[in-house]
């Protein structure tokens, strides 16, 4: 399994915190955003990661984070593989995932947008995984701001809509997917949604049509850090978190 971390974006709803830089670059406590991104999936098993970003912002990355250097992975107590993919514009999540399709090649892939934070380990979900989707949800109190999932009775997800303005749930999909190949058979064809980007839940949809996607219920804390408001909760609970520790 392969990682493909999501990191470009023009970060408006943090201006003027990312005019001259990438808000996956802003501090959460102690460290860079896009560090927990990394950590979460070496902590995973993941070793071969393309990260996308925008030509504008790449050469950031490349300078903080090489390749890979500082992030020894699980397996073989070596160094993990950093590679970049450039994104040009914003087009969107499925856009970015498509950058990636060479370098994944054959195999599977997690999918990571850069500005989550998530607390739960998704080591065992990597492990199991076989075939099909795998996404993971959260409660929140705001869910229009997400993807939301609509479940039936037994929690089954039936739909994933974007941005809602009446959610059908509190159930927030959070930026975390795991895919099986066909991910890329699925994005053939696919229409630019009204705001003009390749959703990642028109190909959600796609698995769920297929009987194909399995959702978790994330225990633990989720931030999405892409607003002053979460940057702030996070690195809060980051350093009560390294406190603690
Ligand atoms: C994206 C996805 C959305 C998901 C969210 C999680 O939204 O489109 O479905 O719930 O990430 O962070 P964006 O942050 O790009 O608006």
């Amino acid at each position: 399994m392969k990682g493909v971390i999501l990191a470009g974006g023009d970060g408006t709803r943090l201006h003027p915190l990312t005019l001259v830089t990438n808000k996956h670059l802003l501090p959460v406590y102690n460290k860079p955003i896009i560090y927990y991104a990394i950590e979460k999936l070496v902590e995973a098993g993941i070793d071969r990661i393309m990260l996308v970003t925008s030509p504008r912002q790449v050469e950031h990355f490349v300078n903080l984070l090489g390749s890979g250097q500082n992030f020894i992975s699980k397996n073989n107590g070596k160094q993990i593989q950093i590679v970049y993919g450039i994104q040009n514009g914003p087009s969107g999540i499925a856009e970015g995932l498509w950058i990636a399709k060479d370098y994944i090649g054959n195999d599977n892939c997690v999918l990571y947008l850069g500005d989550n934070i998530l607390e739960d380990d998704i080591g065992e979900h990597i492990a199991n995984f076989k075939e099909g989707a795998t996404v993971f949800l959260k409660a929140v109190k705001d869910p229009h701001r997400f993807g939301v999932a609509a479940v039936n009775a037994t929690g089954h997800v039936l739909k994933i809509e974007e941005k809602p303005k009446s959610p059908k749930s509190n159930l927030a999909v959070t930026g975390v997917y795991i895919y099986d190949n066909s991910v890329f058979r699925k994005m053939v064809g696919q229409p630019v949604s009204e705001r003009g980007e390749y959703e990642i839940t028109y190909i959600n949809n796609k698995y769920i049509e297929e009987g194909k996607l399995k959702s978790v219920l994330l225990k633990k804390a989720w931030f999405d850090a892409g607003t002053p408001d979460s940057l702030i909760e996070a690195g809060n609970f980051m350093k009560n978190k390294f406190l603690e520790s």
